[in-house]
């Protein structure tokens, strides 16, 4: 183990877990996506394993064709501040976006759960891919991707601002003499800027963590230099160890344009796993989730990486269609690397659709072999820690129980929570408020 690094480890709600229609996996309960009993004892699991956090993603627009975890599934803080109450040392992130809610709110929101949860709350900022927010939030359109990004960098200057409202030991609450609060101690933001006139201060006092963690999870270029400026983590997700290093090295060097350092920011890349006794098992797995997805679901899933575009009307066993620029406004990493891919590997538009919809576990095999690959991942530099994603419906109880231990034993996980909060899981310093 190099430098005593610690790796992290958070996990991903996504309904059942595995695939889109693992809902109809035996195994699997159909309504996960809304079953709060479900979503606990995910999370008391997680704990159980001394995770660092539990993730919840989000999204603004749903149709016919997203598929069935989207379309009946809980709002990230709400569901997150259920869990603050059963839950004691699991960091808990929530996704919410820039796009289409306003500074105050959500910097207060936050700050709220971050005190429901004693120091666990973390945000992950996102641009919002999907055009078809913007008519569910009475906008003629949808910003486009520079512009998105420009206004998060100013949106998270806001909330910080305001998170710094109040120091630490702003309210005084002295009963005898009556003073509630030392106004020396509060902060009004008086924010003008392009995009937001918010004048502050917050109301609600500087949270357990100083602030609530910064998660960002978009990979572009402009996702990229946000997140060197602003994140204390992102999440990510990249098929190759090589194409993995490439993003670490080139985030990690866009720090110090911030004076910020390397282990100011941890990478965490999505992965999805599965556990088996041996290849045969794992295949076996595999195979029993992937066969449950039908190949229009599939184009219905790519579709949706491409603004809901309609991939029934190509041939299927020929290569992937030309489709242009189409999905730039939208999920723009990831349609990049799904036309690249296309085009390197001359697949078909049935295979595109089927590994999109289903795709093979990044790290599988016997317990050993995953923390194998974690390992190797970690030690080489392609990320500081991961998110989980059980690849089958009942991987996730799996991992905790059998990969976690081996990963504790080579000394590379914890065995127990360094403290309560999310930000002394992760090992971050504590910010500085800005008006000191
Ligand atoms: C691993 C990963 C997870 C993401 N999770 C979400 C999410 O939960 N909700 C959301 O609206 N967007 C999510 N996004 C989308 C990004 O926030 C961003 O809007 C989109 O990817 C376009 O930005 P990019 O081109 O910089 O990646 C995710 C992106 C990545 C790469």
């Amino acid at each position: 183990m190099s430098n005593n690094r610690q790796l992290r480890l958070g996990t991903i709600l996504h309904g059942a877990s595995g695939n889109m229609s693992a809902w109809r996996h035996p195994a699997a309960i159909a309504d996960a996506s809304i079953n709060f009993e479900f979503v606990k004892e995910t999370a008391l699991k997680a704990e159980a394993g001394k995770l660092d956090f539990l993730f919840v993603a989000d999204g603004l627009y749903i149709n016919e064709k997203s598929i069935p975890h989207f379309l009946n599934r809980f709002e990230p803080l709400t569901v997150l501040s259920a869990l603050a109450s059963v839950t004691t040392h699991l960091g808990l992130v929530g996704t919410l976006s820039t796009s289409y809610s306003e500074p105050f709110t959500v910097a207060r929101q936050f700050a709220s759960l971050d005190h429901l949860s004693k120091g666990r709350a973390g945000w992950n900022v996102v641009t919002s891919p999907l055009e078809g927010s913007a008519k569910n939030f009475s906008r003629e359109i949808h910003p486009e991707h520079a512009l998105r990004y420009r206004i998060a960098d100013e949106y998270l200057d806001v909330v910080k601002g305001l998170w710094d409202s109040w120091e630490e030991d702003a309210f005084i609450r002295d009963k005898e003499s009556g003073q509630f609060f030392d106004a020396n101690k509060l902060h009004t933001l008086n924010h003008h800027g392009d995009f937001f006139k918010v004048a502050g201060p917050l109301n609600i006092s500087r949270t357990p963590q100083g602030r609530p963690i910064v998660f960002q999870a978009g990979a572009s270029d402009d996702g990229k230099k946000l997140a060197a400026r602003h994140a204390d983590a992102i999440f990510t997700h990249h098929e190759t160890l090589e194409e993995a290093q490439h993003f670490y090295r080139d985030v990690k060097g866009q720090l110090a344009n911030h004076g910020r350092s390397p282990e100011d920011l941890h990478i965490f890349q999505g992965v999805s796993v599965i556990v088996g006794k041996d290849a045969a098992d794992v295949e076996n797995q595999y195979q029993t989730t992937a066969a449950l997805v039908s190949i229009n679901d599939a184009l219905n899933y790519l579709g949706r990486y491409f603004e809901h575009h309609d991939f029934s009307q190509y041939p299927l066993d020929e290569a992937f269609p030309d489709i242009g620029d189409l999905g730039q406004n939208s999920f723009r990493s990831t349609t990049d690397e799904i036309k690249r891919n296309a085009r390197e590997r001359n697949l078909t538009l049935r295979q595109v659709a089927l590994e999109a919809a289903s795709p093979r576990p990044r790290f599988s095999g016997t317990a050993q072999q995953v923390a194998d690959g974690l390992q190797q991942w970690f030690e080489s530099h392609a990320a500081d820690g991961f998110i989980i994603q059980g690849g089958t419906p009942d991987t996730f109880p799996r991992f905790v129980d059998e990969v976690v231990p081996v990963l504790q034993a080579r000394g590379l996980f914890r065995t127990e929570y360094p403290g309560t909060t999310l930000r002394e899981s992760l090992g971050l310093a504590s910010p500085v408020n800005q008006y000191l």
